[in-house]
């Protein structure tokens, strides 16, 4: 039997048969590309409910005109087989035209999250992330949904998208999984080079650094700073930002006030980190 759903109105009837059968259903959306990252929000999903749909889809809206959309990877196969053997029931592969049907589109815009942070260096990002969560939302109608907290600022505006637009879809965080040097499990480490997936961990531990000396009582700015600089130092080529923000808002702090988090992205190489601590 074959997990792979491409139609619409497949994933209805199935996901309808398990209702009809009392089963509720647990949804992780991805863009594909699985690692251990992923796969620990699906067996989560598991240990919730009787059935779980993951869907596999690289949203075009979601990048920039000049960021890695043609290039992102797409092995399939092997994320099917990856699917397989975790036990889940669906996949959910739509199409381009499935999601984004010629003629006027709509998009969804959260005020305030959307253009902070990640929003600011990558703008229409987050309508982007809105719009086809909401659609897939719509598509599966989940009771649950789990979200890595890698796409911290992501987490918070899935939150916020679901109190917003009322659905009833209960939203879970799964904390990030990271290789044993620290560097967070990303889909686009595999654009690192061998000397560029050395210095990449040094960015979680800048920011465990700086959490630590934050939660001792150092002033926020001067840590922030040597923070950039420790980056820069070691081989990043550009920091975009690192910012302490409100754990739920995120709206920037300057003084610490629990609960809070850390936030970064950076650039090395061609490629662009981002990760994140609670502090
Ligand atoms: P993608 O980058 O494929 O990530 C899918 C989910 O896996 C997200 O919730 C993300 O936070 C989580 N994830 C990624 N790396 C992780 C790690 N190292 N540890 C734990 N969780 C991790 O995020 C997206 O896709 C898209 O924006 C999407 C939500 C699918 C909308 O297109």
């Amino acid at each position: 039997m074959t997990l792979s759903i491409t139609t619409l109105e497949e994933l209805r009837q199935t996901v309808a048969g398990w209702r009809q059968m009392g089963e509720s259903v647990a949804f992780v959306p991805t863009m594909g590309a699985l690692h251990a990252g992923h796969m620990a929000l699906v067996r989560e999903a598991k240990n919730h409910t009787r059935r779980v749909v993951v869907s596999i889809f690289v949203n075009p809206t979601q990048f920039g005109p000049k960021e890695d959309f043609s290039r992102y990877p797409r092995p399939l196969e092997k994320d099917i087989a990856l699917l397989q053997a975790a036990g889940v029931d669906a996949a959910w592969l739509p199409s381009v035209e499935t999601m984004y049907p010629n003629g006027a589109q709509a998009t969804i815009h959260i005020e305030e999250i959307s253009d902070i942070l990640e929003g600011a260096f990558r703008p229409g990002h987050f309508d982007g992330v809105a719009t086809v969560v909401a659609a897939l939302f719509s598509q599966v109608m989940p009771d649950i949904a789990i979200f890595g907290e890698k796409d911290y600022q992501q987490l918070c505006l899935i939150k916020r998208l679901v109190k917003k637009l009322k659905l009833n879809i209960n939203i879970l965080g799964m904390p990030t999984i990271r290789e044993s040097s620290g560097l967070a499990l990303s889909s686009r480490n595999q654009y690192l080079s061998p000397k560029e997936r050395v210095v990449a961990p040094v960015l979680y531990q800048t920011l465990l650094h700086a959490s630590r000396r934050i939660e001792s009582g150092d002033e926020v700015s001067k840590v922030l700073h040597d923070a950039t600089q420790n980056l820069l130092n070691s081989g990043f080529h550009a920091v975009d930002y690192i910012a302490l923000a409100a754990a739920d808002s995120l709206r920037p702090l300057t003084h610490y006030t629990p609960p809070a988090r850390l936030l970064a992205a950076a650039h090395l190489g061609t490629t662009r980190l981002i990760d994140n601590v609670s502090v």
